[in-house]
């Protein structure tokens, strides 16, 4: 039987590109995409759609059965930056979806399950310079807790019940097709909004915040390849650390002004400036490049060309 493949929170930035690349291997029909809002036009016109909230198990359970689903991708979490202005439904959301879908794996209903985690994970007293895959881990947000409570379920649950749940410590991803929501990197894709339509950005970090960084090609290949890669090249199953590209705020203006000779850049840093201090500057990844091959393309000029060539298409400029 070939795999069939649940989205749960296809209409976020990453789940709107996932569900594309997904389909182009799966097939359209055997990939559902699902949301509590309807996704991007192209997601809800290739294939099925379905309404739910994740943090409804019999909802969940009822679409899984229905589309016969054997592979679940949970995407729905609630950033860091929102997470922190509503603890409650931040941690009800990041956590129940999480334990709904787990249970599925431990009830031999679903077979492989993908869950990201987040370099929020890491905290103050983390090595914050090419931080290690294990390391002293103390997040200070509510939704670094999340995920790293997440990361010791999914590690639980494989070694217990051997449940074949896969994740990645996403950086902050950079894309240009569905905006971003919530989140304290946020900062490095408005800036190119801004760029095009205003000629000037005020960046909510200060400009020497270094932090790791990926450009959606990049973490759309890392997401699949983990996926794909045969079961005994799995050695982590709380959460890989995987590195794109590190940089600071005025490190990225600087790049785009080689593109736009008039942009301008001031900063304001706000209640989010914490949250990006207390998280790495940059990722030791090698041993997700061991185990299952991680390597990254995009660095910040490639980067900065394809986002700026795309978002001039995408405003029509
Ligand atoms: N991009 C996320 C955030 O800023 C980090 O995982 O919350």
């Amino acid at each position: 039987m070939s795999d069939r493949i649940l989205i749960i929170g296809s209409s976020g930035q990453i789940g709107t590109e996932l569900v594309m690349r997904l389909r182009s291997i799966y097939g359209n029909d055997n990939v559902i995409a699902s949301d509590i809002k309807d996704a991007a036009p192209e997601v809800m016109e290739s294939g099925p759609f379905e309404v739910i909230d994740g943090k409804n198990r019999d909802q969940v359970f009822y679409v899984v059965k229905k589309h016969k689903i054997t592979q679940v991708y949970l995407l729905a979490a609630m950033l860091s930056a929102t997470a922190e202005r509503h603890v409650e439904a931040g941690w009800s959301l990041n956590m129940r979806t999480l334990s709904h879908v787990l249970d599925m794996g431990k009830d031999k209903i679903i077979k492989k399950i993908y869950w990201p985690s987040s370099i929020a994970v890491f905290g103050p007293n983390t090595p914050r310079i090419l931080t290690p895959q294990h390391t002293i881990m103390d997040p200070n947000t509510v939704y670094g807790i999340s995920k790293l409570s997440g990361e010791r379920w999914c590690d639980y649950y494989n070694q217990k019940f051997g449940v074949d749940v896969r994740s990645i410590r996403y950086p902050g991803i950079i894309s240009w097709k569905a905006d971003p929501g919530g989140g304290t990197t946020d900062y490095a894709v408005e800036i190119f909004h801004k760029a095009l339509k205003e000629g000037k950005y005020t960046s909510f970090l200060s400009e020497n915040t270094e932090l790791p960084m990926m450009y959606m090609p990049d973490a759309l290949d890392a997401t699949i390849n983990l996926m794909e890669a045969p079961v005994e090249q799995i050695g982590i199953r709380s959460s890989y650390n995987v590195a794109g590209v590190s940089f600071t705020p005025k490190k990225i203006a600087e790049e785009i002004k080689k593109h736009i000779p008039n942009f301008e850049i001031d900063y304001a840093p706000d209640y989010r400036q914490p949250i990006a201090d207390s998280w790495p500057q940059s990722i030791d990844d090698s041993v997700a490049r061991e185990q299952w091959g991680w390597r990254h393309n995009y660095g910040l000029e490639e980067m900065t060309v394809d986002m700026l060539t795309n978002l001039k298409i995408k405003f029509g400029m």
